[in-house]
């Protein structure tokens, strides 16, 4: 049912051909040399695998529709929670907006503590970290994290210092109530698209140079190192990590580290450019949902006694990517 071999490599003839291909009425006849092993298959079988399907990397920059702010209509790509739940044709639109643009902002969920907890079920699995299942972004005295000041927030991605870092990110309004505190997201490949036109040096250097970052308090102390721009074996942009906070100093030449950060420079600059940022309020009941390895998020400061409070939590966007293709493949088969 699932597909899975039960044989390996080592049991195929290292001479295996094609000895003649038939085909008629919409499938595909092949008979195999050596051995004479007859396969069938369905012709849209073969075309849809020869243009999508399993290889076919759905994490780059090829499958995503790259956008700079005046490119988004905020307000066409609402989505509503109670919809989610109750329209099939609203849960695919939402999927494949996260899937597509990096994100999904939803609206309705429930004014609750945790309520957060059922928006990421619903996407995929709760990804626990030493933050615990979910955390609060709040003001609390003493605060030993950015996040629990009412400084602002440059654009970020969350985690650098996690291996793996979790791609999904929520964020549930519970109160903002506070002056100032909105929220701005980036598209992170949109800017290392950029980058790579403008300045095609600085995008080489930033895709091979390795760059650490930690987090350390009282009770943990992680690290982890990769590039800012992940590229795939083709060079395709697949994944930012950028997190002036946590970012350590690298360990470089002189030379290189003197152009890293020339590199690192314009990519920031690029970040902050007007156009790269859509700004947006989140209001009580609104939880944005985004690819935490493409989409960098930010917050404007906000006054230090005003009442804000968000709550967050992490999971994995390959939930999202298997549960579009359940819905899609039900779709197709009339189910
Ligand atoms: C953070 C963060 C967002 C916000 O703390 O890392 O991104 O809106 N906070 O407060
Ligand atoms: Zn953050």
């Amino acid at each position: 049912v699932s597909g899975q071999k039960l044989f390996g490599i080592g049991d195929l003839a290292e001479d295996v051909g094609i000895e003649s291909a038939m085909d008629e009425a919409g499938t595909v006849s092949i008979e195999f040399a050596p051995d004479g092993h007859r396969s069938v298959f369905a012709r849209s079988w073969l075309v849809g695998y020869a243009t999508g399907g399993p290889g076919i990397d759905q994490r780059t920059e090829d499958a995503k529709a790259l956008w700079s702010a005046p490119q988004l209509d905020l307000v066409a790509l609402a989505g509503s929670w109670p919809r989610l739940r109750s329209e099939s044709g609203h849960r695919e639109r939402c999927l494949d907006r996260l899937l597509r643009l990096g994100f999904v902002r939803l609206s309705e969920v429930p004014v609750r503590p945790g309520a957060v907890l059922d928006v990421a079920a619903e996407f995929g699995f709760v990804r626990e970290t030493n933050y615990g299942r979910v955390f609060d972004v709040r003001v609390t005295p003493a605060a030993t994290n950015l996040a629990s000041t009412s400084l602002p927030i440059t654009p970020h991605t969350d985690n650098p210092y996690r291996d793996p870092v979790p791609t999904l990110q929520f964020l549930h309004c519970l109160v903002n109530e506070a002056d100032g505190g909105d929220s701005g997201l980036v598209d992170g490949f949109w800017v290392a698209a950029r980058l790579r036109e403008l300045d095609p040096s600085a995008f080489a250097i930033l895709t091979r140079t390795p760059v650490p970052f930690r987090y350390a308090d009282g009770s943990t102390d992680l690290t982890a190192s990769g590039p800012l721009i992940a590229v795939d074996p083709r060079g395709r942009i697949r994944g930012i990590r950028f997190n002036n906070r946590s970012m350590c100093a690298l360990r470089l030449p002189v030379d290189e580290a003197a152009r890293f950060y020339a590199a690192y420079r314009a990519f920031a600059a690029l970040l902050v450019a007007p156009q790269a940022q859509v700004d947006f309020r989140l209001v009580p009941g609104d939880c944005v949902v985004f690819d935490d390895t493409r989409i960098l998020h930010a917050r404007t400061a906000f006054a230090a006694d005003g009442r804000r409070h968000l709550q967050g939590c992490y999971a994995d966007i390959d939930a999202v990517e298997s549960q579009l293709r359940v819905i899609r493949r039900s779709t197709r088969d009339g189910r």
